[in-house]
């Protein structure tokens, strides 16, 4: 088998799927690695390091997929603009696939590659089961991203973050309310608390609190106990439930300088949870970072992929943090995904089994079928 490695085409995506440590991996267990010139370099790594590691240099795109059995990128595939093709269209009929793909925001990329015989992993759909706990790219990205939408807002926020005792007088730390503690949340609840400031946080599923204060931060709101669905998603609550959510994120938002939220429904839509009348009353200065902003928003106000000020109020709307952290982004992506080539490999060839579990959870398309990996409504 011969795995290909293309520089990422999206705009401000500064991830590789592959590092040179993964290509040494996949040699060693007898496969084979293309990687297109220049595509580590924006995580600084270079070409002469996957040259090292036993990978082949391929001058262009069109080289590279045209010899591929599996091509495994961090980004769905899109349109390259600079060949006038869209990447499927590169790609050899029935050749494999395995990218960060949400089917319901999708579609259309969805109906080409089943259109094309692609056999299609979703590396984000793998279940989180104990077995897939090496392939987990949810949660290794949401880890980055927790941890850089605190470092967002430190940078945006007109004060200090930890207490300090200056000649010059005390000054008190910064307030910093988090809404939603899964992976993300709990990432920059632990960081805001390195930076040293006064941390609360609210979620909907039970089992959150515990998890919040065993990280010195204060659990605020109140629990759902129908939260939860079986894969340990949030659900939709009932309407009675966020009214009283309302409230509560309303007041905790008024006394906050700093608001994280990265509350997302059945791992894909953002349940808007911020209005702008919230907005309004918050002190002037203060930042909201909306890790939803990918989803929708969390926040009334976000612009995803922008930096707006509304009342005072500095929103942050990334869209792909994970892509400011791009050594460690892809060092850890490509770490999740050489654990699950591996697990299906024998002798360097894949060999697909479609009835085991994380195959089954995370097949998009095979044999110019659609298949039931996961999906959810658009946001
Ligand atoms: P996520 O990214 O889907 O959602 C983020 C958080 O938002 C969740 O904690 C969710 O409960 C919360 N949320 C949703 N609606 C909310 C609202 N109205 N107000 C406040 N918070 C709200 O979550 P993530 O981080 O992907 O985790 C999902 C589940 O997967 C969790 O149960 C987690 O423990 C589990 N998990 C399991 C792993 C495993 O290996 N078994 C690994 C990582 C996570």
């Amino acid at each position: 088998m011969r795995i290909a490695v293309p520089r990422e085409i999206r705009a401000g995506e500064r991830r590789v799927a592959l590092v040179p440590e993964s290509v040494r991996k996949l040699v060693k267990a007898g496969i084979a690695v293309s990687v297109e010139r220049g595509a580590g370099e924006s995580a600084f790594f270079t070409d002469s390091e996957f040259a090292e590691a036993g990978a082949t240099l391929e001058e262009d795109a069109t080289t590279l997929y045209a010899g591929a059995d599996l091509v495994v990128k961090v980004q769905a595939p899109a349109l390259n603009q600079a060949l006038g093709t869209h990447e499927i269209e590169l790609m050899r009929e029935a050749a494999m696939l395995l990218a960060t793909l949400v089917p319901a925001r999708h579609p259309d990329v969805v109906e080409m590659l089943a259109a094309r015989k692609i056999t299609t992993f979703a590396i984000n759909l793998i279940p989180r089961i104990t077995r897939a706990q090496s392939m987990d790219t949810l949660s290794s990205m949401a880890n980055i991203a927790g941890y850089k939408a605190v470092l967002l807002a430190a940078n945006h926020l007109p004060r200090f973050f930890p207490m300090l005792m200056t000649a010059a007088g005390t000054v008190f730390p910064a307030k910093v309310f988090v809404i939603g503690a899964g992976v993300a949340g709990l990432q920059a609840i632990a960081t805001a608390r390195r930076l040293g400031a006064a941390v609360e946080a609210t979620d909907t599923r039970p089992a959150v609190k515990e998890q919040v204060e065993s990280i010195g931060a204060k659990f605020v709101g109140a629990v759902a106990e129908e939260a939860q669905d079986a894969s340990g998603y949030a659900k939709d609550l009932s309407a009675e439930f966020y009214r009283k959510q309302a409230e509560l994120i309303a007041e905790r938002c008024a006394a906050s300088d700093v608001v994280i939220t990265t509350a997302l429904i059945g791992g894909v839509t953002a349940p808007r949870l911020i209005t702008a009348e919230m907005v309004r009353a918050m002190k002037p200065g203060s930042v909201i970072v909306d890790l939803a902003a990918e989803a929708g928003g969390n926040c009334e106000l976000t612009q995803p992929g922008h930096t707006v000020v509304a009342h005072g109020v500095t929103i942050c709307g990334p869209e792909n943090p994970p892509a400011e952290v791009p050594w460690h982004g892809s060092t850890l992506y490509s770490r999740n995904l050489t654990a699950f080539v591996l697990a299906f490999s024998n002798d360097g060839a894949f060999k697909l089994d479609l009835d085991d579990e994380i195959v089954k959870g995370c097949l998009v398309t095979h044999a110019g079928e659609v298949r039931a990996a996961r999906t959810a409504p658009k946001p």
